[in-house]
């Protein structure tokens, strides 16, 4: 194309006016595409010429940047455009130094909340000739908040392994403490009634046995949730399994004044499942079900078909949890219950993942929550899903 305009241009004399209309009407057109192009680009764009001054300045660059007010393109500098001291001083020495810079990276505070820019800038190279400099900005905020996440995921990770070994080596000396509290018992035991020592030593000892007792518990719940679990996946019928389930706290619904709708998908594929961990899994929700409807209420627990992926959801009518709850529920020991331990979520999800699955949950306080499990159809029984026979009319 802009061959063509040169050679045209080259021409221009020998051209006539319905031509140059055509000529100027391509190049409107070129123009205008490149500037939406430009316009369209998350990224921020300055362009300027050799003497730095602002040729070009897309939208993604008056979002990003904080610009002086009033006309920018024409003989104004481009440091002077920039509203932010860092970033116009860096521009200005780096332009004086006539060198290039890649992702130089400033904090920009904007109404209480800070953004990250990475900064480029190039020059602007044409016929091998430098003609100017392209000032290229990108917003990195989202990008190094989800490495700082990632980072952060991952030592937690190291961290809890690092616990898990810890509460592992905590349980044999608290096994060997608890043995020779009761040889202590049976000493005391022995000892006469009148010795003045046997009653206290006896009140001492069972205060000893209550917090063995309760640091033991912490330590199993501890490992419990974060050891790698021992799952066998094979092919099960969600179904049979809730069924088996329901069956098995349907006496506790009754007596908490609970009724059960059940909507199990018959045509519902076989998936592979840990019968012993995802009984676990659900019992969980619904025990928290049960919790969340003190007054009674329905409980309702569907399985369908979705593509390629299997549901279970299980719905209650009962408290519901605040928007604040609902982010903390699958971490572990986040409790709202005066007896609760916290961990029954963290199971679940564990649980969920090992099924290569996901979890989802939509609350309204006062009105109930659902929780939504979802699990992959083992690709060698998606075909059986999608295939019709052929010639089949339905
Ligand atoms: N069905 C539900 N309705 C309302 N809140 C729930 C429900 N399920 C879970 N929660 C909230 O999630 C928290 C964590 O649940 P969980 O991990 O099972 O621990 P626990 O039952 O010991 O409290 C509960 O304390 C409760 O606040
Ligand atoms: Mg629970």
């Amino acid at each position: 194309m802009r061959g063509f305009v040169k050679r045209a241009l080259e021409k221009l004399s020998k051209l006539d006016s319905e031509q140059i209309e055509h000529l100027v009407q391509d190049l409107a057109e070129e123009n205008e595409r490149f500037a939406v192009v430009l316009d369209s680009m998350n990224d921020g764009v300055m362009v300027t010429d050799e003497e730095h001054r602002v040729l070009l300045v897309n939208k993604g660059a008056e979002r990003l940047l904080p610009l002086v007010t009033g006309r920018i393109i024409g003989d104004r500098l481009l440091w002077e455009v920039i509203a932010d001291e860092d970033i116009a001083s860096f521009v200005r020495d780096v332009l004086a130094s006539e060198e290039s810079v890649a992702d130089q990276e400033f904090a920009l505070e904007n109404a209480g909340t800070t953004r990250l820019l990475s900064c480029s800038i190039l020059p602007l190279v044409q016929a091998g000739r430098i003609r100017g400099n392209v000032l290229h900005f990108v917003d990195i905020s989202e990008k190094r908040g989800r490495e700082a996440r990632l980072r952060r995921a991952e030592s937690l990770a190291s961290l809890t392994t690092l616990a898990a070994g810890v509460a592992h080596e905590i349980k044999n000396p608290l096994g060997s403490i608890g043995i020779h509290a009761q040889l202590i018992a049976k000493l005391v035991d022995s000892l006469s009634e009148e010795t003045a020592i046997r009653r206290p030593v006896a009140e001492y000892l069972e205060v000893i046995n209550e917090e063995i007792d309760r640091l033991n518990r912490i330590v199993v719940d501890f490992l419990f949730a974060v050891r790698p679990m021992d799952t066998h996946l094979v092919n099960e019928d969600l179904n049979n399994l809730t069924t088996d389930l329901l069956n098995f706290v349907q006496y506790e619904l009754e007596q908490n004044g609970i009724e059960l709708v059940q909507d199990l998908d018959p045509a519902l594929p076989i998936v592979n499942l840990d019968q012993r961990y995802f009984k676990q899994a659900l019992l969980n929700i619904i025990k928290n079900a049960i919790h969340a409807m003190p007054d009674g209420g329905a409980l309702r627990v569907s399985t369908q078909t979705r593509g390629d992926r299997v549901l279970l959801r299980v719905s209650d009518n009962g408290v519901g949890m605040t928007e604040e709850v609902m982010n903390k529920i699958f971490e572990p020991y986040f409790t709202t219950r005066d007896f609760g331990s916290g961990i029954g979520l963290t199971l679940v999800y564990k649980v969920v993942k090992e099924h290569m699955g996901d979890i989802s949950v939509i609350s309204k306080e006062g009105r109930g929550t659902t929780f939504t499990i979802t699990l992959p159809v083992p690709p060698s029984r998606r075909e059986l899903i999608t295939w019709k026979p052929r010639g089949d009319a339905s």
